[in-house]
């Protein structure tokens, strides 16, 4: 392991240096504008595959943006890991309140500061570096497969078509994905779950075009004031969800697997100080870490219409429109809470206005277990490198490639993730702290070591 880590240490500055590139990239999914600069980027990932070693790599094109993947393959009768990640990134919005340009990656008290800096761009970097590292400082343990997709921020629609099509090519042993938090930098973790989700818009339609609000208003359904109404009655006095059905198939924790959550360290002072918030607010009977991980929720993404522009205009609005999001835990399936929430939605509407529901993407939840030899691998090279045993957590995010992973290819993931949940992702000025980065490339060598070594002795 001296001459790994020697070898990072003598090219330190070119690891480094080549994230920036690649952070230059605006490889926005969500955003037709930057269909182009997508595709550059999945270019730019082969090319960095092929420097690193791996070989067979392809941009695989797909009916959105591509797929890369690469494989070394030593021997196929060794164990194999499939690393997964994203290369492609959020919309970078609300661009002012960005201290430097999200596309301008700046280093600053030790943290990359770019959009996909943390998500996905230097996490998956770590794993092209590590392959890098092992084959450049005494070889690989066991066969590698890298699949880096375009499309996860958007739902990841085709690449469960490539991975349906591609099973044979895709046969592994694990998956190890580095696309997740700890708790802190001295507090490693692993998150052992993650959660699904349902994501819809609704449009509420009142009269067939836009009001004078003194003429008209108090007479008719003004379509915002009904679309309030409705979201307000989503949730009841106790934060709880109130579409019928919601909580039906919801897994409930024993207390034992939630006493052992609890063990986690957890300072809620501290939590709300960060966000500067007075107050935590979420479901009755569970705690903060619990709100946010094991339990599903419901919460509005976005919302519009009317007269939004300078000074006052007085209009009563024909449509208005939100878009809501649904976490979703192990055992609720998100095609039948979309169908759930539809229903009830268009139930609820007040009289006078009609009401569109239309499904975006979802994703099933994952939980991965913590007795696999590929987790007891993960464990190990990250108690070796951190000084500390990882604390196993449950995720609140969602990847939901997770679930079709195991659906299709019957593998179970490691989730080997090095960000941090102050890391801004999905916000203005997201990061990653150059350490985090460094530790990743450090410690996912040590997992192909330990894995290697458990699964040939097995
Ligand atoms: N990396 C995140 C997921 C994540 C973040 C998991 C933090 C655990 C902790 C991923 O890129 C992501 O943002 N996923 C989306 C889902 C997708 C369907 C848009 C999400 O969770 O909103
Ligand atoms: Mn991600
Ligand atoms: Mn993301």
């Amino acid at each position: 392991m001296q001459a790994l880590d020697s070898y990072i240490d003598s090219n330190r500055d070119r690891f480094l240096s080549e994230l920036l590139d690649l952070l230059r990239i605006p490889s926005v999914s969500a955003d037709p504008v930057y269909k182009a600069d997508v595709v550059r980027c999945a270019e730019e990932v082969k090319k960095r595959m092929l420097e690193a070693g791996l070989e067979k790599v392809e941009v695989c094109p797909t009916a959105g943006h591509p797929i890369v993947y690469g494989e070394k393959i030593l021997d196929p009768s060794k164990p194999t890991v499939l690393v997964y990640g994203h290369y492609d990134v959020q919309p970078a919005d609300p661009v002012e309140l960005w201290h430097s340009g999200p596309f301008d990656p700046v280093i600053k008290g030790g943290m990359i500061y770019a959009r996909g800096s943390a998500d996905d761009k230097g996490q998956f970097y770590m794993h092209i570096k590590a392959v890098e590292v092992m084959m450049k400082s005494g070889g690989l343990p066991c066969n590698v497969k890298v699949m880096i997709e375009g499309e996860e921020e958007v739902g990841s629609k085709n690449l469960g078509v490539f991975v349906k099509a591609n099973k044979e090519r895709l046969k592994a042993d694990v998956v190890l994905i580095s696309d997740t938090a700890m708790i802190a930098n001295d507090v490693p973790s692993i998150n052992t779950g993650l959660r699904g989700l349902s994501y819809v818009e609704v449009e509420v339609t009142g009269p067939n075009r836009d009001l004078h609000s003194g003429v008209y208003g108090g007479a008719v359904s003004n379509p915002i004031n009904a679309l309030c109404e409705m979201i307000a009655s989503l949730h009841d006095a106790d934060r709880r969800v109130t579409i019928p059905g919601f909580y039906d198939t919801v897994n409930e924790l024993s207390n034992a697997e939630r006493k052992a959550l609890a063990e986690a360290p957890f300072d809620e002072e501290a939590y709300m100080k960060d966000l500067d918030i007075n107050a935590v607010r979420g479901e009755k009977g569970y705690s903060t870490e619990e709100r946010s991980s094991i339990r599903p929720t419901l919460d509005v993404n976005g919302i519009w219409g009317g007269y939004i522009g300078e000074g006052a205009k007085t209009v009563l609005p024909s449509k208005a429109f939100a878009k809501l999001s649904m976490r979703l835990v192990p055992n609720q399936k998100s095609e039948a809470i979309t169908k759930l929430f539809q229903d009830h939605f268009v139930r609820i509407a007040p009289p006078g206005v009609k009401v569109v529901v239309k499904p975006h993407h979802g994703g099933e939840a994952a939980v991965t277990p913590i007795d696999s030899a590929a987790y007891q691998a993960a464990s190990k090279a990250m108690e070796e490198t951190f000084g500390k045993k990882p604390i196993p957590t449950r995720g609140g995010g969602s990847i939901p490639i997770v679930a079709l992973f195991e659906e299709e290819l019957g593998l179970k993931t490691v989730l080997f993730g090095f960000g941090l949940d102050s890391d801004n992702i999905h916000s203005p000025n997201e990061k990653y702290g150059v350490f985090n980065y460094f530790q990743g490339i450090r410690t996912i060598p040590r997992f192909f070591h330990h894995f290697a070594a458990q699964e040939s002795e097995r």
